[in-house]
């Protein structure tokens, strides 16, 4: 039981980064810059509430160009809420992400 413990933990400690699924890769960088304020999941309520949920981000956004956004710095003059710039495949994985809870 130790020993399959000790390989789990192993086996998470060691996947390097790039390995990582995209969609998780973009759903946890979500989780983690935007989570606090907006929802992230498909059925889950943003915590600002005055932050749009991702979901619907689709409706007042073009996906094919939320990248770019995200890659050259997003801000959307809400003074709560700060500006954000991606790496360019943070940034891909994160808009993929986003497709996928979509409504
Ligand atoms: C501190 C809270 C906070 C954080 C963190 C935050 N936001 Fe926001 N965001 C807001 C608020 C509040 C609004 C609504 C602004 C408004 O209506 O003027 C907003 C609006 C937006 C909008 C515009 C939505 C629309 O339909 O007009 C986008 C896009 C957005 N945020 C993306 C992000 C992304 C991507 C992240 C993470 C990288 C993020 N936000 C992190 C608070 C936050």
């Amino acid at each position: 039981m130790r020993v399959l413990i000790v390989l789990i933990a192993l086996g998470l400690l060691t996947a390097p980064a790039s390995a990582q699924d995209p969609l998780r890769h973009g759903r946890a960088l979500l989780q983690e810059f935007c989570g606090s304020c907006h929802a992230i999941g498909s059925h889950d309520r943003s915590r600002h509430k005055g932050a749009p949920p991702f979901r619907t981000l689709g409706r007042s956004f073009d996906l094919d160009d939320f990248p770019r956004l995200l890659a050259r710095g997003i801000s959307s003059g809400h003074p709560d809420m700060p500006e954000f710039r991606f790496g360019d495949e943070d940034a891909h994985d994160a808009s993929a992400y986003l497709r996928t809870i979509q409504q």
